[in-house]
């Protein structure tokens, strides 16, 4: 138990805790778009498909998982770095853009705060409303008909491009997965990964709204 506790709050147990959360919220990722990407097909399977998932009876322990797994990545990664800051004399810290890093890995934090500051909103304009009678599909499309609010989807879509596009690299060395071969692979499918993930949200912000009449 308490050799457990020691690997846990080790440097490296907190930053596999963080690559971990972060590669099951991908999982939650592509589930949550495959679920919008309903929208495309109208209203009645759009309302069909959130009425069978809010009467699925698992679903409030899937909720629960998913603020603990949000919790670790955010907490964790912000513990981490905040450590790593500490241990570093102020004379030897370098720039976030020495050494050829991507925009993704300079703007890691900072992007990350961004997903959560769209989070907090996304939730309070979608999760906890009440939408009535109207249907799942018309309080979206209602949300969207706002420009200034597809706009802001686009924005943190950016983000969230930015943050996944380092994300898979980054666990992947977390991990241990490293290697001449394999990483240049991890690389790119970490990229288009972010590329589909990102562009699939940021295109159905998009299309609501042009289709809501904000075009
Ligand atoms: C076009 C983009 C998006 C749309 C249209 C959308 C739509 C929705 C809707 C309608 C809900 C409420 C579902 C319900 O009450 O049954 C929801 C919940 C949620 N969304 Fe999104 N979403 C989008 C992007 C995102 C992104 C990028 C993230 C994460 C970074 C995210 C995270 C969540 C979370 C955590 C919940 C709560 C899940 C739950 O309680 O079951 N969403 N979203």
């Amino acid at each position: 138990m308490e050799c457990c506790c020691r690997i846990l709050t080790s440097s490296i147990g907190k930053k596999v805790q963080v690559a971990l959360a972060g590669l099951f919220l991908c999982v939650f990722l592509i589930s949550h778009l495959a679920g919008n990407l309903l929208l495309w097909g109208g209203p009645e399977l759009f309302n069909h498909y959130a009425e069978a998932l809010e009467a699925n009876l698992l679903l409030p322990v899937a909720e629960i998982g998913l603020v603990v797994l949000f919790a670790l990545h955010i907490l964790v990664a912000l513990r981490v770095r905040w450590e790593n800051k500490q241990a570093r004399p102020v004379g030897y810290q370098v720039s976030e853009w020495a050494g050829g890093r991507t925009i993704g890995s300079a703007t890691m934090m900072w992007t990350g705060l961004a997903v959560l500051a769209f989070l907090i909103v996304h939730l309070k304009t979608m999760r906890f409303v009440d939408h009535g009678t109207e249907g799942l599909y018309k309080h979206v499309m209602g949300q969207f008909a706002n420009p200034g609010y597809a706009i802001f989807y686009l924005v943190a879509m950016v983000a969230l491009g930015l943050h996944l596009s380092h994300g898979a690299q980054a666990a992947a060395k977390t991990l241990g997965v490293e290697n001449p071969r394999i990483t240049p692979v991890i690389q790119k499918g970490g990229v288009i990964f972010a590329i589909a993930v990102a562009g699939g949200f940021g295109a159905i912000a998009f299309w609501a709204c042009w289709l809501a009449g904000g075009r």
